[in-house]
């Protein structure tokens, strides 16, 4: 590790540093092990990695909840809820603000995620499906991430958010990039590339209005005046990175748990009106996100000295993964009670996700058409699948197969 990325500061005593990198790739069985290890007997609840410029792990469902909703703690402001901390030109919007400001910027882009929007791109999205589908199934065979993952949620995305369907291509390697690349100049430069395509984006709807979320941030008021291009683009910025890779994460872990639980598969199939809550616990169990903040003040939080813009990650896998919050919770089971509501995949708080709607109307789309049409499918034996693990989390490479 070089010397520069090992940090750990005089605050932080010996007992409490752990070394844990959020970048890493390895089979499903690995990178959720050692993820739950970090919940073993003895570890500390809170710990310090001095990886990637050192930064805080909370690892228990209350903690991560307090991370995420509870502001006069741990704040997003100046640089957004990305650990460790990422360059942007400017900050990206509404992540990077607190209440009252952050409420001001929600206002302007809400619309574009509430239900008749949402249920507007799912016709779309259902669509996608059934045309993907029709091309997949002769071939007894995918890659499930490319071939299905990461096209049918990104479609419908660039729908909502009124940007060309043929910069697909472009956008979903830079969001990968931004959330998986270890080398912090290389995720700069390539936010820094998305940040021009944004802005071009930006200017165009100043001269050429639609109804999308990037007319109604030109054309909108906040604050008693206009946005300016930092905050135009900035908020363009946070809806893509956090709009592209995550369902297509999601998704990624869904196809691998129902591939390799045939029971599972048959449950769905044999009784649809399961599907709204086997939606609700497949984000549990599979949350893409693993964001966090920094610390707001100098303060001793549950006995831990820290500092002010500590940076604290507060992944909600560990929180959903939490025991103590979920009896048996590295099952997937369809019956569990009261999920939405204790989830922490979508956060917690004023920042919570404004796209959740979005996300648990593709995975449903997805169990509905996928499910009737294929369901028989398996992991190829000759291949194996691999989860990459950064700011967000995604198999990346999932071969599966079928009688076709
Ligand atoms: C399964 C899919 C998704 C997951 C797991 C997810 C997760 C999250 C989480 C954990 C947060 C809170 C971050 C924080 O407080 O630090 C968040 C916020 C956000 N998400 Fe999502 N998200 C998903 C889908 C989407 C989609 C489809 C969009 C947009 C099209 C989106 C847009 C946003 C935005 C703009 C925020 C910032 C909200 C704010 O600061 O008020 N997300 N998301």
């Amino acid at each position: 590790m070089a010397e520069a990325d090992y940090k750990v500061p005089a605050h932080v005593p010996p007992h409490l540093v752990q070394d844990f990198n959020i970048f890493f790739d390895g089979s499903y069985n690995e990178v959720f092990s050692r993820w739950k290890s970090l919940h073993d007997e003895g570890k500390p609840e809170i710990f310090w990695t001095p990886r990637n410029g050192g930064h805080w792990i909370v690892t228990r469902a209350e903690d991560v909840e307090t991370v995420y909703g509870n502001g006069e703690l741990f704040t997003t402001v100046p640089y957004g809820n990305a650990i460790p901390y990422r360059n942007t030109p400017a900050p990206p919007l509404p992540i990077a603000s607190e209440p009252p400001e952050h409420t001001e910027y929600r206002r302007l882009i809400n619309p574009f995620f509430f239900p008749k929007r949402v249920a507007k791109v799912g016709e779309h999205a259902r669509r996608l499906t059934r045309d993907i589908m029709d091309r997949l199934i002769p071939q007894g065979g995918c890659e499930f991430y490319n071939d299905f993952a990461m096209y049918m949620p990104i479609y419908a995305f660039l729908r909502l958010a009124g940007l060309p369907e043929e910069d697909w291509e472009m956008l979903m390697p830079w969001a990968q990039t931004v959330v998986r690349e270890p080398n912090m100049e290389v995720a700069a430069s390539v936010t820094r590339d998305a940040w021009a395509y944004l802005k071009s984006r930006v200017d165009l709807r100043r001269t050429d209005p639609s109804d999308d979320p990037l007319t109604a941030l030109v054309k909108g008021r906040a604050f008693g005046r206009e946005l300016d291009e930092n905050e135009c683009v900035g908020s363009a910025l946070n809806i893509l990175f956090a709009g592209v890779d995550t369902t297509p994460a999601t998704l990624s872990f869904v196809a691998h748990h129902l591939a390799t639980h045939p029971e599972k598969r048959r449950q769905l199939v044999e009784d649809p009106s399961l599907i709204p809550a086997a939606v609700e616990e497949f984000l549990r169990r599979f949350p893409a996100g693993v964001t966090g903040r920094g610390v707001k003040n100098d303060m001793v939080y549950k006995g831990v000295t820290m500092k002010k813009g500590d940076p604290v990650l507060s992944p909600a896998l560990l929180g959903n993964l939490d025991e103590r919050r979920f009896a048996n919770a590295e099952e997937v089971d369809f019956n569990r009670k009261n999920v939405a509501a204790q989830t922490l995949t979508f956060g917690a708080g004023p920042h919570r996700c404004i796209g959740m709607m979005l996300a648990r109307m593709q995975l449903r789309v997805f169990l509905e058409e996928w499910l009737p049409r294929l369901p028989d499918f398996r992991i190829a034996e000759d291949d194996t699948p691999l989860v990459r693990c950064g700011t967000a989390m995604a198999m990346t490479h999932l071969p599966l197969k079928w009688d076709s």
